[in-house]
């Protein structure tokens, strides 16, 4: 059987293009030995950490970084077409990590993404199957946990989520909002501010663009934050530290404003802030509390079940689109969750 594949052409030069990948044809093997699985892949998740796998090198203690030629792996869901697995049969959903192909064979126990994407079936009767990459999968894990272990959210609590249209963010604010926090998000274009206030119904938003970050904030809470939710790092989390109240926390979820560059985004200057204010600062991998995915969907299920969350995706059609969405997803011209559909 024949399968198109996404493999890195070469390591990016500052911004990734397009061009740094190509599809490739491949041979899937016809013969499945004992445990094996074949799945015809129909959603990708599009996910910022790709990036950072891109290069030669990666962040010390992250996943490895890809090598020229290699195929991409990513969280993916597709349905069973055969199975030597006895827990799984043909015309099951299933959810794992060889994402980036048309077909792939998996196995149970196999690897995951640091704890995410083990071989698992999925119920699509009440959800759609892309639901399980982004509200019930690891983007809502990571906002979930983010919010209720990492970042301790406790009753009054105002929270400002960055990168807040976007997968993990968009979940993350309308969790809080639900909690029934005030909720401030900040986005990259004017659009998007209007998507946090008119569809989110977020508190407050702002345009991180704006000439002086820590002033815009500091005009969407006014009397400061206790939680700051970070996706971006950088001057963001400078900000943050600036308008932190005594005792506030920090969720470190990513750092995307230095993923798609050649160099580093200025750490903050103000860490002694940390010290003044007596902050806590942690960082997180969701993988790591796969453990909590059934708490994460009975809430964030009960949300999609009542119509009382927002779930935006942007789909691109086609692996072939795969590069376009990596980069469109980067430079924030998606929305939401970013998808690659293959049916
Ligand atoms: N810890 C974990 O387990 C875990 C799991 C999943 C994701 N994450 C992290 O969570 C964050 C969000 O991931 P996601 O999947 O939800 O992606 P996303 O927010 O849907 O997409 C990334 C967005 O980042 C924004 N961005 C890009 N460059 C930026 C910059 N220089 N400054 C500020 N914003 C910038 C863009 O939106 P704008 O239009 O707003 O600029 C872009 O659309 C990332 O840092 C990711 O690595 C962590």
């Amino acid at each position: 059987m024949q399968s198109h594949e996404l493999k890195l052409a070469r390591h990016p030069q500052g911004k990734v293009r397009p061009s740094d990948f190509r599809l490739d044809m491949v041979t899937v093997p016809e013969e499945l030995t004992p445990g094996d699985i074949l799945v015809r892949n129909s959603w990708l998740s599009i996910d910022p950490s790709v990036r950072m796998r891109l290069g030669p090198t990666g962040p010390a203690g992250y996943l490895p970084p890809f090598r020229i030629g290699e195929t991409l792996t990513g969280l993916a869901v597709g349905e069973v077409l055969e199975s030597r697995d006895p827990g799984f049969e043909k015309g099951d959903t299933v959810l794992h990590i060889k994402g980036f192909r048309e077909f792939a064979v998996v196995r149970q126990g196999s690897e995951t993404l640091a704890g995410a994407g083990g071989v698992t079936r999925l119920d699509t009767s009440v959800h759609p199957p892309q639901s399980y990459l982004g509200a019930l999968g690891s983007s809502g894990l990571t906002a979930y946990v983010g919010l209720q272990c990492i970042g301790g959210l406790t009753s009054g609590d105002v929270v400002w989520i960055s990168s807040a249209a976007g997968a993990v963010g968009s979940l993350a604010a309308q969790i809080a909002k639900l909690r029934g926090h005030y909720v401030v998000g900040s986005t990259g274009s004017g659009e998007k501010v209007r998507f946090l206030l008119d569809e989110l119904k977020l508190d407050a938003a702002f345009d991180y663009h704006s000439p002086d970050l820590v002033e815009a904030l500091g005009c969407a809470a006014p009397d400061g934050i206790d939680l700051y939710f970070d996706n971006v790092g950088g001057a963001h989390l400078e900000a943050a530290l600036y308008h932190l109240r005594t005792g506030g926390r920090v969720a470190m979820a990513g750092a995307v404003a230095s993923y798609d560059a050649d160099t580093a985004a200025p750490s903050p200057g103000n860490l002694f802030q940390i010290v003044a204010k007596n902050l806590t600062v942690q960082g997180f991998r969701a993988g790591a509390y796969d453990h909590l995915l059934g708490d994460m969907r009975a809430e964030v299920g009960s949300y999609l079940r009542d119509g009382r969350l927002v779930v935006e995706e942007t789909v691109f059609d086609g692996l072939g689109s795969a590069p376009d969405a990596i980069v469109a997803m980067l430079q924030g011209r998606t929305v939401g969750k970013t998808l690659c559909c293959l049916r």
